[in-house]
């Protein structure tokens, strides 16, 4: 059984994004590694003691699992977008140019995983790429898990929990947060993300 450890991450000051939010927010992201851990552990030991006698709390741990899993790695993804500072999009790059190609000039992808960040509720707003169609696609994932595209691989991820904004903006300041979130991006870690499935 692998048993996980949190990441550190590099991050800088994030103008609109206190480092008291960030710190309590790496705190919420290391219990999704150490729930993770504990539920492996826990589930591996009920199975081998008596499945059948155990069969409905193990069902109950494997489906909270991998919510957990989940919540571990889409932060992951959405802390290490922070490291190294913020750098802006290459002009004319390959993710420029697809950006361009499918939502337009100027801002047109910001525009869309705005308004996708701003659907009610818990979650994500997600960017994937298809490597069959060569497109790229956006989700609204509620929670951790719901509306994700199956095996596609994550671009981008923009986490709309309000833990992520409520210290500095209030209930209300989601979209206060999400701009200043892309501010604070490093381009260079999304596009290499994106690099690697060309
Ligand atoms: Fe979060």
């Amino acid at each position: 059984m692998h048993i996980y450890e949190p990441k550190e991450f590099e991050i800088p000051e994030l103008p609109g994004i206190s480092s008291e939010s960030v710190k309590q927010h790496i705190g919420l992201y290391e219990g999704y590694v150490k729930n993770f851990n504990a539920l492996s552990k826990l589930i591996a030991e009920l199975a081998t003691s008596d499945w059948e006698k155990n069969e409905l709390a193990i069902a109950e741990l494997t489906r909270r699992r991998s919510f957990e899993f989940d919540g571990m790695r889409l932060h992951e993804y959405y802390f290490a977008q922070f490291e190294g500072g913020s750098t802006a999009l290459t002009t004319n790059g390959s993710l420029a140019k697809i950006f361009e190609k499918e939502y337009g000039r100027g801002g047109g992808f910001e525009t869309v995983m705005k308004k996708i960040g701003s659907i009610r509720g818990p979650g994500w707003a997600i960017l994937y790429f298809d490597p069959q169609s060569k497109e790229l696609l956006t989700s609204f994932v509620g929670e951790q898990h719901q509306g994700h595209f199956a095996t596609l691989p994550i671009i981008l991820a923009l986490d709309v929990w309000e833990h992520a904004f409520i210290l500095d903006y209030g209930a209300l300041g989601k979209g206060k947060y999400i701009d200043a979130f892309f501010k604070n991006l490093n381009w260079n870690v999304i596009e290499k993300r994106f690099a690697l499935l060309q």
